[in-house]
């Protein structure tokens, strides 16, 4: 992982470039830095704002022999690398709010965006974006975004090295990875996300495309998805959607 990075100024989004060099056959573990993205991308199709020289914005191109079901795996694996990365760093409380958000002091510092690419039943390449917000003056935030969003500069009163944090977590990212490729296990990462989770034992509110429904979250399972106990006592897995935990 890393054995290539690129660099760039400003770029569209790391995701996009990454996705086009991992089609015309870049290897895997190459990486995609910006300084700046002009169209950064978040899930549900939102913007990522993106601003120059304060964040970490960062793409990893994978390509993993796995099936496409397995692919929200990579983003539990990412979300443990970040958490162990960034705790190393700043000590923080830096707490995982399932599937893919790094959460300080109840509020958003990092997304991750996994973008995959398949054919029939076998994955041709996964793209895992990570956006995390490390230098930016709070103040400088929209408004809306400042109620749920966060910098690490703002949580622990200093500016962090950018470099010192993409070093850590593409260290810890390649420990999770490597043991996932070689051993085909996933557990120290789920038991990372299981030990720094902020939805486990919470009261969530999960909207998807067909319904939203009030659960406890009970449990990660060995894939990596969320087990939650209804309203009348049944448990259920949930694959995807999007989750509020209250008081987050
Ligand atoms: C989310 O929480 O909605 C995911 C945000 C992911 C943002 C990162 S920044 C680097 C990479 N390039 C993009 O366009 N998006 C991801």
């Amino acid at each position: 992982i890393g054995s290539k990075i690129y660099h760039f100024e400003s770029i569209d989004s790391t995701n996009n470039m990454a996705k086009k060099m991992a089609s015309e056959g870049a290897a895997e573990g190459t990486i995609i830095i910006a300084e700046e993205q002009t169209g950064g991308r978040g899930r549900l199709g939102r913007t990522w704002v993106s601003p120059k020289g304060t964040g970490i914005w960062m793409s990893i191109i994978l390509r993993p022999n796995i099936a496409p079901t397995e692919a929200a795996k990579i983003t539990q694996i990412t979300a443990a690398a970040v958490a162990s990365g960034l705790r190393k760093i700043i000590g923080e409380d830096v707490g995982i709010k399932w599937p893919n958000d790094i959460i300080i002091h109840r509020k958003k510092v990092c997304g991750i965006l996994t973008e995959l690419s398949a054919e029939l039943n076998s994955v041709n390449y996964i793209v895992v974006g990570i956006g995390i917000n490390v230098n930016m003056d709070t103040k400088d935030f929209p408004e809306e975004v400042r109620r749920i969003a966060t910098s690490i500069k703002a949580c622990v009163g200093r500016t962090v090295s950018r470099k010192n944090i993409v070093k850590e977590i593409l260290h810890s990212f390649e420990e999770l990875y490597s043991d996932f490729t070689y051993n085909k296990n996933i557990k120290k990462s789920i038991e990372i996300c299981k030990k720094y989770s902020v939805t486990l034992g919470k009261e969530v509110k999960i909207k998807n495309k067909e319904k939203e429904v009030v659960a406890k979250a009970i449990d990660l399972t060995e894939d990596g998805q969320l087990l939650i106990k209804n309203q009348s006592g049944v448990i259920e897995k949930v694959f995807s959607g999007e989750v509020s935990v209250r008081g987050i």
